[in-house]
């Protein structure tokens, strides 16, 4: 269906390609969540493997360690073996096509992990077989809940002796309180793992080893009724069948509907580095993650996904690569289809933005994009005037309700140590408020020294480390004397008490927040004023 142009435009843009539905139904957007070592970037290389993405696993990898090494900003990411810059990829395989957007997975939390939670349809929990789920994993599967995010979950390292694939499906409930439903099942559990079964088709599928797990050894798929175990291996394959036989005792295998609802998740087992379990793995994928589907806007009106070009910003990144020096908006597509050299509204500003520079991001790596449906996401280059949680469409009065703001939980005064550098100190700070890595908050009522909050104190390591590098303009951290912080309407404000312990603020966007020493501080303030509406979440606006 060709999509009208917007009434009020008088300037003439390429028109957007036709969208038909199926081309939203054969996409697949999702992010990988897990605490750091269960096996994330090994699994990521082997779903691109797979999927015929890449030749040769461990491309990624050196990718990764290669731009480190080049990239200065990076330097954090390398030094601490951590990522914390969400990266996208999008990839192909048989007619699917694939959306992984990197949910920076380290032991402090960052808004950015959150904030891609956003932009994604559903999660893969990777759980690490040997060691059960961590509190990161945990963590993040509750932001997960909180957004209704469908969960596949595989686990990982069943090459290695570990937990009992029953005892983990267990822990799996009990923790997270979802059912957890077997799709494949390991063979041999002492850490040879000889077979993977797949128990939709009924299939046993073996993979020859290579080298490092880099390329896909030979692969056989064998009717379970016909196959036999290796000399010595024969108790393995008893003990898989007779739990295979346990867990399909009363639990029906899972239906796609019960995945999206929340219901339950599909658990399939596999070992990322010895490349088993990684096709029933993807092909779970596109059975059980849905496609995208029509976001309603802030006014209540469902964009079809066949409607004009409509999508979100959920992250923005300056100097992603340093040869560049530039800054990218990283744009959900929720509706409409992208042509090159569109423009666009920015619904907040009125103002028309031109996409002629979005690219296709693989990585750290940038094709200019040609086409993108719903489901997408795509980099924006210099889109200025662009910040987080702005909707881009052609229809200007299209505005798509504001993505999260999370309570800071840290805070901290940022000193410039060289005094001359004044003017980029303060440039610095106002880019990393406006890519959200920090919550720049600035005293109401009473002159004082701006304070910086964040969610995670890592994001403080990261802007003390970007101000050097990017900004040339090196900082100390400082902590500041509050704890704790509570959003607050903005017609309050004029009845707060200026006192010790007690700091009014006001954010980059212009909402009020209560910083507080400690929570007497906060109580005695709801004693005084019992009325006074202390909340976890901004008020709506
Ligand atoms: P992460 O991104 O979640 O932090 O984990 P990553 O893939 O980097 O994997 C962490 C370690 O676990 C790596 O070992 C990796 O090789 C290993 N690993 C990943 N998947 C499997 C698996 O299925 N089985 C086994 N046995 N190991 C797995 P490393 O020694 O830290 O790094 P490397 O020297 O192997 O690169």
């Amino acid at each position: 269906m060709p999509v009208p142009a917007p009434s009020s435009s008088t300037e003439q843009t390429p028109r957007a390609a036709a969208v038909d539905t199926p081309a939203a139904a054969r996409r697949r957007t999702f992010a990988i969540i897990s605490h750091p070592d269960a096996g994330k970037t090994t699994l990521t290389e082997k779903i691109l493997l797979h999927a015929g993405a890449v030749s040769e696993a461990g491309s990624v990898r050196a990718r990764r360690q290669a731009r480190s090494t080049v990239s200065d900003w990076m330097e954090i990411e390398r030094r601490r073996g951590i990522s914390i810059s969400s990266t996208v990829l999008r990839f192909e395989s048989d007619g699917w096509l694939f959306n992984l957007v990197d949910a920076p997975g380290h032991a402090d939390f960052s808004e950015d992990t959150y904030r891609t939670l956003w932009a994604v349809d559903a999660a893969l929990m990777v759980v690490d077989g040997t060691r059960g789920l961590e509190q990161q994993t945990l963590k993040l599967f509750e932001v997960c809940r909180r957004r209704h995010l469908p969960i596949v979950t595989f686990i990982n390292k069943c090459d290695r002796p570990g937990i009992e694939p029953l005892a983990l499906l267990d822990e799996i409930e009990q923790r997270i309180g979802l059912p957890p439903i077997p799709v494949t099942w390991p063979v041999g559990t002492d850490g040879q793992l000889d077979a993977i079964v797949d128990l939709s088709t009924e299939a046993v599928a073996e993979v020859d080893a290579t080298a490092h797990g880099a390329t896909i050894g030979e692969q056989r798929l064998t009717p379970v009724a016909a196959w036999q175990p290796a000399p010595g291996r024969e108790k393995a394959w008893q003990d898989a069948l007779e739990e295979i036989e346990l867990v399909r005792h009363g639990t029906p295998s899972p239906s796609p509907a019960d995945v999206h609802a929340g219901r339950l998740t599909p658990v399939f087992f596999g070992s990322a580095l010895t490349n088993q379990g990684i096709n029933s793995l993807l092909d779970g994928l596109t059975r059980y993650m849905p496609s995208p589907q029509p976001l309603t806007s802030a006014d209540g009106r469902e964009q079809p996904l066949d409607g004009p070009f409509s999508a979100q910003v959920f992250k923005v990144q300056a100097n992603l690569d340093p040869r560049h020096r530039d800054r990218v908006a990283f744009l959900r597509v929720h509706s409409g289809s992208f042509a090159r050299g569109m423009s666009v509204y920015n619904s907040r500003t009125g103002r028309r933005v031109s996409l002629a520079h979005a690219h296709e991001m693989f990585g750290q790596e940038r094709e200019t994009i040609s086409e993108a449906g719903p489901g997408d996401v795509v980099g924006v280059v210099n889109a200025s005037g662009v910040l987080l949680g702005d909707t881009l469409a052609e229809d200007p009065a299209t505005r798509f309700p504001p993505i999260p703001a999370f309570l800071p939980e840290h805070f901290a005064y940022l000193r410039n140590l060289d005094g001359k550098r004044y003017k980029r100190f303060h440039a610095g700070l106002q880019q990393l408020d406006e890519e959200g890595v920090i919550r720049l908050l600035e005293p109401v009522a009473v002159d004082g020294e701006r304070v910086v909050g964040v969610v995670g104190p890592l994001q403080l390591e990261v802007t003390a480390e970007r101000m050097a590098t990017e900004f040339d303009c090196p900082v100390r951290v400082d902590m500041a004397p509050y704890e704790l912080a509570r959003w607050i309407s903005d017609d309050t404000v004029p009845s707060l008490p200026t006192r010790r312990g007690v700091l009014t603020v006001r954010d980059g966007a212009g909402r009020h927040l209560v910083l507080f020493s400690n929570r007497f501080a906060m109580e005695r303030l709801q004693q005084d004023q019992p009325d006074l509406q202390l909340l976890t979440e901004p008020p709506a606006s």
